[in-house]
């Protein structure tokens, strides 16, 4: 038996025990006469003593040579320690050792195995297998595994059943790019890794499972940022002879159900906004309605004097940031550049200063005089020692660009509390979205979305204003989850399909066998899919997802540790008769 017990468990309760423990070096300090070893595994560090006076001398001689990391197993007497220490559980205790067993020994590690440690991202991307021996990885993995299986608990009481759905499909249209396999047995011809188990689970439905779920992987071949993986999990989930407020309903109750277990936090029922609600008052349609500072509409106050720019604008939008005329006026401009850098992409910056005694200082004042800066006020509920941002452009290009600002300044003045959490539904999302590049309508969620059902008529009269049936979960101000009512038959799905551009051909080729499986009785379905990263990631407090995933990729997509993607050799490629033109 290697161990008998771990090295987070011995207290007093066990002096005078013969123990045997086994786990890795985290330090050692040699006084000569006396070698102290920090010994950890999983659950916490127990201190090793050999002394002089005590330990044979090979004893002291083989502990000398222990280096940072090396794998030992140690027997020996649990003994009450002289110097205590209060901020360890095993702190009142150390272990005498009689015997020492060196398992492995190590290299040094690149970087310290400590919760603050001195390597940098990239390194400990390299070496994961060490930066999880780190309490926060692997504190961050184990909080995973038990949202997982609190997750997996609460929809099986609930009789979802989980099924796995299959890894080399045909493309399913979410939006991104998909990540492609070629068929050696197939040849010309290639798999795509799923971005959802979209059309399968609405199959399964199809298949009379009313309620399925799966934590599944889907891949996607696009940007990344703190909270995008190439690959990640979804907790996807499909249920049949359900209507939108059936399928809020279950899954607010997930939600609520995580956030007690977990957090053991109650929240009560989630408001619900509208997508052109969360727009206006956000600029978002994932709102952090943990803070105020909501966007106020200034057009019908600013657009009656001589100023051009506002003038011209479609929009003139303010938020009023608390205490912020404390700002020095250096403070302002800097503010005024960050909107200005090409990721925000703002032109310019209006501010108004609310001073303590009711009245106001602008940017502007060669324009605006108090009583129209009174109305700007009120219209963004700023109060006196407020200071009110004002952004105005084009409607698409202002609210994200104040959503940003509002969200930094939220951040700066600690306002997004890690510890509280203001879950939302954001529904009534637009069917269809006009994409600039194409020069077409695309499906805002996916092309499975039913629209709403009394507007179907308006998409032949006015396509970019009809709604879906799609809602999304928002929590603290990210998208932790979406979904939709679907359409379940053929031919309001041939006209959606035809709405987005596909000629029947074409719709039948990717997706002739839904089309299909629509006419041998398809139940009315909805589901929504969660993304599991986030929802941990956030339940955690923290937003970077990467820090909850065991082997994640860089920013580049690259996992740098096995050193993926690479090439392949010529003779694997001759096999699946690709030739490489770069
Ligand atoms: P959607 O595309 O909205 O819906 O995805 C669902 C949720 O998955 C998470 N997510 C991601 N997480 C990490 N990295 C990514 N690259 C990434 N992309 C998405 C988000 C998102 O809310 N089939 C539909 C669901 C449905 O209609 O039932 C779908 O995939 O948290």
């Amino acid at each position: 038996m290697y161990r008998n017990h771990t090295c987070g468990e011995l207290s007093k309760t066990h002096i005078d025990e013969k123990v045997t423990l086994a786990g890795w070096v985290q330090k050692s300090r040699d006084k000569g006469f006396m070698i102290w070893i920090d010994l950890r595994d999983r659950y916490g560090i127990t201190q090793l003593i050999f002394d002089e006076e005590r330990s044979p001398k090979e004893l002291m001689e083989k502990a000398k040579i222990l280096g940072r990391e090396f794998v030992i197993q140690v027997t020996g007497t649990v003994i009450e320690r002289v110097s205590k220490n209060p901020n360890i559980p095993t702190g009142d205790i150390e272990i005498l050792v009689d015997k020492l067993t060196v398992l492995n020994d190590a290299l040094t590690p690149p970087f310290t195995i400590e919760d603050n440690t001195d390597g940098g991202d990239e390194l400990r991307m390299k070496y994961r297998y060490l930066d999880i021996r780190r309490n926060p990885i692997r504190e961050n993995l184990i909080f995973r595994h038990k949202v997982t299986m609190s997750v997996r608990n609460y929809l099986s009481e609930l009789k979802f059943v989980e099924i796995e759905t299959p890894y080399l499909i045909k493309s399913t249209p979410e939006g991104a790019r998909d990540f492609i396999v070629p068929s050696r047995m197939n040849v010309g011809q290639f798999y795509a890794l799923p971005q959802s188990p979209q059309t399968f689970k609405q199959l399964l439905m199809i298949g009379g499972i009313d309620k399925y779920f799966q934590i599944v992987r889907c891949f996607r071949d696009e940007d990344l940022r703190a909270d995008r993986q190439p690959e990640f999990t979804q907790i996807d989930c499909e249920m049949a002879f359900v209507e939108q407020e059936d399928i809020l309903n279950t899954f607010e109750g997930l939600i609520h159900h995580l956030l007690k277990e977990i957090r053991g936090i109650e929240v009560g029922k989630f408001p619900r906004m509208t997508y052109d609600e969360a727009m206006r008052r956000y600029g978002t349609d994932k709102p952090d309605i943990r803070f105020g500072m909501e966007f106020g509409e200034l057009n019908e106050v600013t657009q009656h004097k001589d100023f051009n720019i506002f003038n011209k604008a479609e929009l003139i939008v303010g938020i009023a940031v608390p205490g912020g005329n404390s700002y020095s006026r250096k403070e302002i401009d800097k503010l005024i550049d960050w909107v200005k850098r090409p990721q925000v992409g703002a032109l310019g910056m209006v501010y108004v200063r609310c001073n303590e005694d009711g009245g106001y200082k602008s940017s502007v004042d060669k324009f605006y005089d108090q009583e129209d800066l009174t109305k700007w006020a009120r219209i963004t509920q700023a109060k006196a020692g407020d200071l009110i941002c004002i952004l105005s452009g084009d409607t698409i290009k202002v609210r994200p660009q104040l959503s940003t600002l509002r969200m930094e300044l939220g951040e700066r003045l600690g306002l997004r509390k890690p510890d509280e959490f203001a879950p939302l539904w954001v529904v009534d999302f637009p069917l269809l979205e006009w994409n600039e590049e194409t020069q077409q309508y695309h499906a805002k969620h996916h092309p499975f979305t039913s629209p709403k059902p009394d507007q179907i008529e308006m998409l032949a009269t006015n396509p970019g204003n009809v709604k879906a049936n799609a809602y999304d979960m928002v929590l603290n101000g990210n998208e932790i989850g979406g979904g939709s009512i679907r359409i379940h038959d053929k031919d309001t799905q041939a006209l959606m399909f035809d709405y987005l551009g596909f000629t029947p051909k074409e719709a039948e080729e990717q997706f002739g066998f839904l089309m299909k499986a629509f006419q041998y009785g398809a139940p009315p379905h909805g589901g929504i899919a969660f993304g599991l990263d986030r929802l941990v990631a956030i339940l955690g407090g923290q937003e970077t997802i990467r820090d909850f995933i065991a082997f994640p990729k860089n920013n580049s997509g690259r996992d740098v540790m096995i050193d993926a993607p690479s090439t392949i050799d010529s003779a694997q490629l001759d096999e699946l008769h690709i030739k490489l033109n770069i």
